[in-house]
């Protein structure tokens, strides 16, 4: 009796060790696929959270089938350098500002010029419509497959030494851009110097006086800990830059019909998570860094003007074929 039952035991034991059932298909205890996410952000932040919904809805609606593990902290890797190693499938998924993403598919910097939509409403108006969708099908034949859009706020200015308070004292500040062409020039057109570098090197770029500034949104200025050298924080809002969750379309090509469904409209769901979870988290941010000593410099409306009129030369520059969807936008 006491044998049966060990060799039961032993039995049991070697089927999910195999991940087979008696009729040799695959149990939950052996996924078919193992995928990596990877995120540059904080554990906690809001697209950490997405991610990590994303990852178990995938794994709950595919019964164990497809498993997620979520990388954050930049572990796998700065944004530009995640994106090319997804090209070649060295990284499954991840979530990448559409900065990085417009070095690869340049028709991006459209929906990032500075001053383009007049607020959030607007610009999500324009990215759950058809504009929206276009723009996740302009990412096919990079490598890259788009899934969904992720929030990311607006960005603005903050500075260490002295404050911006008009577009004059911008004159001369050399400000920390993402790596981009075109964010380069709008920091030009305002005046400044820019200073291209990996969002990771920012901390400190800013503790050693590399930079008299950066820009971002709240809650990456809050997560960052960008307050502890920069004071002074200038709501000009002068980008708006939403995020893509992305797929590398080599992994993308491994999954069946069935199972890119499934992928889709989990990344759909968790965007909505994570678009909740970003109005709360712009919000406490803010209070944050008020409460750690930062000053919040809020700009009136005729200088904000005078920022949007400056920045015009960039529409030229980087988008003058799109002129068409750039007013289908600014109509939204
Ligand atoms: C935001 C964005 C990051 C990006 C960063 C940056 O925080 O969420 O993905 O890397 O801006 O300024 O580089």
């Amino acid at each position: 009796m006491r044998l049966n039952a060990c060799r039961i035991l032993a039995a049991c034991a070697l089927i999910s060790l195999s991940g087979c059932n008696a009729g040799g298909q695959k149990t939950a205890y052996a996924p078919e696929f193992v995928f990596t996410y990877a995120e540059n952000q904080a554990e906690g932040f809001p697209t950490v959270q997405g991610a990590r919904r994303f990852a178990s809805l995938v794994n709950e609606r595919t019964d164990g089938r497809i498993e997620i593990l979520v990388y954050p902290d930049a572990s796998l890797g700065e944004e530009q350098s995640i994106i090319e190693q997804m090209q070649f499938g060295g990284i499954d998924f991840t979530r990448a500002s559409l900065t990085s993403m417009s070095e690869f598919v340049q028709k991006y910097n459209v929906l990032q010029l500075p001053y383009l939509y007049k607020d959030s409403a607007h610009m999500w108006r324009v990215l759950d419509g058809e504009i929206g969708r276009d723009f996740l099908a302009a990412a096919d034949g990079s490598g890259l497959t788009a899934l969904a859009w992720y929030d990311a706020g607006a960005r603005s200015f903050y500075t260490c030494e002295k404050p911006i308070r008009t577009l004059e004292d911008v004159a001369g500040m050399r400000l920390r851009v993402q790596e981009s062409a075109m964010m380069s020039a709008m920091i030009e057109a305002l005046g400044g110097i820019a200073a291209p570098m990996p969002y990771e090197d920012v901390y400190s770029a800013l503790q050693t006086g590399v930079i008299d500034g950066a820009e971002n949104n709240f809650p990456s200025f809050e997560s960052t800990r960008h307050y502890e050298t920069a004071k002074y924080f200038t709501v000009n809002e002068h980008t708006r830059v939403p995020e893509l969750q992305l797929i590398s379309t080599f992994t993308w090509n491994k999954l069946s019909p069935g199972d890119r469904e499934i992928i889709r409209a989990c990344a759909e769901e968790s965007a909505r998570y994570e678009r909740e979870l970003w109005r709360e988290r712009e919000k406490v941010s803010e209070e944050t860094v008020r409460n750690n000593g930062c000053e919040i410099i809020r700009i009136p409306e005729r200088e904000r003007e005078r920022f949007m009129e400056a920045v015009l030369p960039v529409y030229m520059e980087f988008c003058s074929e799109y002129m068409d969807i750039i007013d289908e936008i600014k109509g939204a």
